[in-house]
């Protein structure tokens, strides 16, 4: 209990979330802080509500903070789901200024990815390793020998002439009102494309669905070992947490 705490925060497209974690073990120090995600947000008022959370914890150390976006060095690169001015945005400046705290950014799913590897379904897995994150969109973080491949972005391959996130994620479940079954159809045939890509030897299925894994692991049928995330929604938190950690921020 007292090895290195930084805090983690988890930029989603419908909450922002953020708890301590205590990085050794990979353990959260409290429940989670939720601020529900404002329509439309630009970077300012993210990075406010980042704020928020940092002073509800009374934070001054580290924060690690995972992000819908391609992310190198700091930077986003892409806006699916998020305001387009984010993009070009070096996201640590932001939240040093807003904030006033240091931070490291990542993408979220690579943040899961790395919890889901270090903590939870992924450990000691070695060989090629793929967490998909189902969510608002579809979030992707590759491994191989443990070592995270960054920003795969596969939730953007083209599946039926669209975005794959437009055409298997939970937001299109939801929006288009499919029963599981049919669902699980989409999302089969999604892990069908990327398998026959990259021939993983195990997908660990988080995000928001992985809680309700009963309702259609029945459905998937693939080669890969095909696991539900351990950590479920504390995934992204340990796992921005963990990457600040990596970064000495
Ligand atoms: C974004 C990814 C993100 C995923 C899950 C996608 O739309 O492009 O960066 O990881 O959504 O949030």
């Amino acid at each position: 209990m007292f090895g290195k705490k930084i805090l983690g925060i988890d930029v989603g497209g419908s909450g922002i979330k953020g708890a301590p974690v205590e990085i050794a073990g990979g353990k959260m120090l409290t429940e989670r802080y939720r601020i529900p995600t404002p329509a439309d947000a630009k970077p300012d008022d993210i990075a406010e509500i980042i704020g928020q959370i940092v002073k509800y914890f009374n934070w001054r150390g580290p924060v690690g903070i995972g992000f819908p976006a391609a992310i190198r060095d700091g930077v986003a690169l892409t806006a699916a789901n998020i305001h387009k001015s984010w993009i070009g945005t070096h996201i640590p400046t932001l939240v040093k200024r807003v904030a006033g705290v240091n931070s490291a950014a990542i993408n979220d799913a690579d943040a899961a990815g790395l919890a889901e590897m270090r903590f939870g379904a992924g450990q000691d897995k070695s060989g090629t390793v793929m967490v998909i994150t189902v969510g608002t969109g579809l979030g992707t973080a590759m491994f191989f020998n443990g070592t995270l491949f960054p920003n795969t972005e596969l939730g953007h391959i083209e599946m039926q002439g669209k975005d794959a996130e437009k055409y298997a994620s939970d937001f299109t479940r939801k929006n288009e009102e499919l029963d599981w079954a049919d669902w699980a159809g989409r999302f089969n045939e999604y892990l069908i494309t990327i398998e026959k890509l990259f021939w993983p030897r195990m997908i660990i299925v988080g995000g928001g669905v992985s809680k309700k894994h009963e309702k259609f692991f029945q459905y998937l049928n693939i080669n890969a070992e095909l696991v539900p995330a351990q950590l479920r929604n504390e995934a992204g938190i340990i796992g921005a947490a963990v990457w600040a950690n990596q970064l000495r921020v």
